[in-house]
């Protein structure tokens, strides 16, 4: 629509400006009353050495299609009026034919790899990864929704010193059926506990470093031992995951790597960018620290593993393009590991790209492990979804499958939560507010869905293609969200940013409660058909919104 205005608009301005300018200005009014577009004249105006609103009425005069109802000179601005009923009717019947596939892409399937999620073995999920898993695992949705393949990848932390001090703490406090009972909690005891010893005993570090290195020379005990803390803390992990509904291509985490970094090692030397400081192996990068890629004892790094990770999956998936969906605190280690790989030759690595976000806060504070007592996110989101089940009790209390609705509105409050702002924002996690049915919640969105199956089941409502022959007034703006879905999913994948869809759902379904306030859908009349046609689309597109953020949507709720 705005394309096919522009295009005519061009042509109005004999050329003066290209239909690609003219699409660049072309602006929704902020106001429904000022028209559904409008092209501002003060660029013009300039060029053309003429008030704004004379070249808007001059304009106006020598515009016509039969798509336009009507044409406002508004304060320098010509304001466009479209055909409610032909725009419709388009709208309706492209959705319809397509269902979910509406706003898809067709597809070279090219891939694209989303490194998300990333937690640390024998550590606790913190909330830093819980934002990574829930933005990583929504922009692999939109990319699959965008014709890509996603390859889901789980980087974890499962190679390091710490796991030396493990070791050490296991065999000398280690309890394996603590550990086997609540692994995650158990290891980060016996972990705290090294430390704190450490400090007057000089010895366990010594053993530590000595222990890993046992580890990294393939000391069968000591293998046996971290395959342990890394299979239980993963299970762990993995009811999170199944909680959250995500899934993994791969838990190729740092210690894959292991046999990976000589190749790279020799690789720099070669390439003549390795340098020694202080018996360490740098290499020295413009206008930064200097990125690490051995300590004096000849121990690699988590840039080094991160190295040969990016060259590993360049050779495995030839992706189109790398996303790490990591916190903002990482910014520094990945614009060193991509000029790293810049300067080693590797041009692919101008399609790597970290995605940061910020920090997620309790009650405005940042969210600690409380002194040796754990948060743990199992928790966390079991209390999620026990508040919605108390609201779905107090609203809907004959509703039958209150359990599994209350794990869909719980989590996906907690989803949706994370996802509705900006990314770079710190978000606040406040279980009681974001689980409510009412304002910028996921619950919300998800309440509006319900209601439309509710009405479409009252209505004994029958998908068909008919054209629609009405549209009330208060479903226009429906009508032009739901023509917007395709465009603004396609920006959301741009900018990398899932809260795009997540506003976009939102107003999308406080549209449709007003819609459904000032006019009777179950009309009765011969328009009932073409009103719940539109409310059985915006089901649809919400429902495919939700989805793409990773969030269920009941029917009932
Ligand atoms: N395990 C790391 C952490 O918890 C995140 C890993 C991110 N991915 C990567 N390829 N570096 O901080």
């Amino acid at each position: 629509m705005k394309k096919q205005l522009a295009t005519i608009i061009s042509i109005a301005l004999q050329n003066e400006l290209s239909v690609t300018e003219v699409t660049a200005l072309l602006e929704k009014p902020k106001h429904e009353h000022l028209g559904d577009l409008a092209f501002p004249c003060f660029i013009l105006a300039k060029k053309l050495k003429k008030a704004p609103a004379i070249i808007a009425t001059e304009l106006a005069s020598c515009i016509q299609a039969d798509f336009i109802k009507e044409l406002k000179v508004e304060g320098g601005y010509l304001n466009f009026y479209l055909q409610q009923l032909p725009i419709a009717q388009q709208v309706i019947a492209q959705i319809m034919a397509e269902q979910g596939q509406y706003g898809t892409r067709s597809t070279n399937k090219e891939a694209i790899v989303l490194d998300f999620s990333s937690p640390n073995i024998a550590k606790p999920f913190s909330m830093g990864h819980l934002r990574s898993t829930v933005i990583g695992n929504a922009l692999a949705n939109i990319a699959e929704k965008m014709g890509y393949q996603a390859v889901r990848i789980n980087h974890l932390g499962d190679w390091g010193t710490q796991f030396g001090k493990l070791i050490v703490a296991y065999k000398l406090w280690g309890n394996k059926e603590a550990i086997e009972a609540a692994p995650i909690a158990e290891l980060l005891k016996i972990y705290v506990r090294f430390h704190e010893e450490a400090e007057h005993n000089d010895g366990l570090n010594e053993q530590a470093r000595q222990a890993f290195k046992a580890l990294e020379d393939g000391n069968e005990e000591a293998h046996a031992l971290w395959q342990w803390f890394r299979a239980a803390s993963l299970q762990e992990f993995q009811a999170i995951y199944q909680l959250l509904g995500i899934t993994f291509d791969s838990y190729n985490g740092e210690a894959f790597y292991n046999d990976k970094m000589a190749r790279i090692v020799t690789e720099l030397e070669e390439k003549q960018l390795l340098v020694e400081s202080d018996g360490a192996m740098v290499v020295p990068l413009a206008d930064m620290s200097p990125c690490l890629i051995k300590k004096n004892d000849g121990a690699t790094l988590y840039a080094t593993r991160d190295l040969a990770a990016a060259v590993y999956r360049q050779e495995t998936y030839a992706p189109a393009k790398v996303f790490y969906v990591v916190g903002n605190e990482q910014s520094l280690h990945f614009k060193q590991l991509f000029a790293v790989l810049q300067q080693m030759g590797y041009d692919w690595a101008k399609n790597y790209q970290h995605i940061p976000f910020g920090m997620m806060l309790v009650g405005g504070k940042k969210m600690s492990t409380r002194k040796g007592k754990v948060v743990l996110l199992a928790d966390v989101l079991k209390e999620a979804i026990d508040a919605a089940f108390h609201n779905i009790e107090e609203k809907n209390p004959t509703l039958v499958n209150k359990e599994e609705v209350a794990k869909a509105v719980g989590i996906g409050a907690v989803i949706f939560n994370d996802l509705k702002n900006d990314r770079m924002h710190d978000i606040d996690f406040d279980i009681e507010q974001m689980v409510t049915f009412e304002g910028e919640t996921g619950p919300y969105v998800q309440y509006a869905y319900a209601r439309i199956q509710t009405l479409l089941k009252k209505g004994a409502y029958v998908a068909n293609e008919e054209p629609i022959i009405h549209v009330d007034e208060a479903a226009w703006p429906l009508i032009k969200q739901l023509q917007d879905f395709p465009d603004s999913l396609a920006k959301a994948f741009k900018d990398a940013d899932p809260s795009q869809i997540a506003k976009y759902s939102l107003q999308l379904a406080r549209s449709f409660n007003k819609y459904y306030a000032q006019t009777k859908l179950l009309s009765g009349d011969e328009y009932q058909q073409a009103r719940l046609a539109i409310a059985h689309c915006v089901a649809l597109v919400l429902g495919e919104s939700l989805r793409l953020l990773g969030i269920a949507s009941p029917k009932e709720m």
